[in-house]
């Protein structure tokens, strides 16, 4: 099959950077659906994980974004059968999805939306799950409106996780404040839902004043855990809680949340499939469950760009998009030539 790996942490500008090569068509395990790719998401473990690479170590094939259709089975798999248009995040310790055949368990797979093309699909799974997990699972939250009126702050609104918050937060019926720091950016976050903008590039706290508020149930921080500790621990109110999705680079000072008694949680969208947990099969519902609002018009995918066809250089130039770190919404590649 033809693949496109990574080779080393060179710049994505270059060649050998991204390289497409011919790899034999992955083996099945018991649980496992061979999915033919047609459509797959950029996310910025793709660019991280490129980067992480050393020079003359072991190519990787990235791409955890992805919708296609199943074409064969493993022994074990109950949920799917040939011919089912499915959608996933995948496993960050197996091959991705920049290939035209990938593996992928049906535990972490879910059936995509009636009707959705395969680009609009692909941008769903990766950010979806990981903005379900942050808001429901990890804060707690009710999607079902049991937390009505309660007041999150998303950091970091209008990238592809920010997009999928919104979204959901809104149609839990939470009061969304979300940041986004350029015209376009704003405009977006207002279109998916966002009741309030404040802008990233000054000082929060007043603007957040500025809307009467001087604090926040909730805070989903999809953006920065270092930069924004200190005011994340300022705008929180007593007893709330935060979650954050990217790593520190730096020790954090959990004192500061300490006398509010304020809840802190890290979200790892691969944690599921990366430890097989035994509730992994909760992604799989939790696509689904994706699946059918975006049928009830309730979701809606934030693809804002899909490049034809897959290939070696679009990847490249859709790596250097990413890496320029103001994307709206997914950038999707559609479609081999
Ligand atoms: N833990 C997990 O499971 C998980 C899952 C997915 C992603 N992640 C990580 O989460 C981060 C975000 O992922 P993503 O896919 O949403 O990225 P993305 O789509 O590349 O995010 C781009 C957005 O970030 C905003 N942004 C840039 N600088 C910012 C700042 N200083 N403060 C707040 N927002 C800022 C930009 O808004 P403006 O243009 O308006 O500035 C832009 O819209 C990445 O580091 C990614 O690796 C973790």
């Amino acid at each position: 099959m033809r693949a496109i790996v990574a080779r080393s942490g060179l710049p994505c500008s270059d060649p050998a950077a991204l390289e497409e090569v011919e790899l034999p068509l992955p083996d099945l395990r018991p649980h496992d659906l061979l999915v033919r790719v047609e459509a797959v998401a950029l996310n910025p473990v793709d660019t991280k994980v490129r980067a992480g690479l050393t020079s003359g170590g072991e190519a990787r094939v990235l791409g955890w974004d992805l919708a296609g259709v199943v074409e064969a089975v493993g022994p074990a798999v109950t949920r799917f059968q040939p011919g089912d248009r499915v959608m996933a995040a995948g496993d960050i310790s197996r091959p991705g999805a920049n290939a035209q055949w990938l593996a992928v368990d049906e535990r972490i797979s879910g059936r995509m939306p009636q009707g959705c093309p395969f680009a609009e699909a692909a941008a769903l799974p990766l950010t979806g799950l990981t903005a379900w997990e942050a808001l429901f699972e990890r804060l707690g939250l009710d999607p079902e409106g049991g937390d009505a009126g309660r007041s999150l702050l998303i950091l970091g609104g209008a990238g592809g996780v920010g997009s999928m918050a919104i979204q959901l937060a809104r149609r839990a019926g939470l009061v969304v404040i979300a940041t986004a720091s350029r015209p376009e950016s704003q405009a977006w976050v207002r279109e998916l839902g966002a009741h309030h903008v404040l802008d990233h590039q000054q000082p929060l706290p007043p603007q957040l004043a500025a809307l009467g508020m001087a604090q926040v149930d909730a805070i989903a921080n999809v953006s920065d855990t270092d930069a924004y500790w200190p005011v994340m621990a300022e705008l929180i109110a007593p007893q709330g809680s935060i979650v954050a999705i990217v790593g520190n680079r730096e020790p954090l000072d959990l004192n500061l949340l300490k006398s509010k008694s304020v809840r802190f949680c890290w979200e790892f969208m691969f944690t599921r499939p990366l430890y097989g947990t035994a509730d992994m099969g909760q992604q799989g519902a939790i696509l689904d469950r994706l699946a059918a609002l975006v049928e009830t018009g309730e979701l809606r995918s934030t693809a804002t760009a899909v490049w034809t066809p897959i290939s070696a250089e679009s990847l490249r130039r859709a790596h250097a998009q990413l890496e320029s770190g103001h994307t709206i919404g997914k950038l999707v590649l559609s479609g081999w030539d």
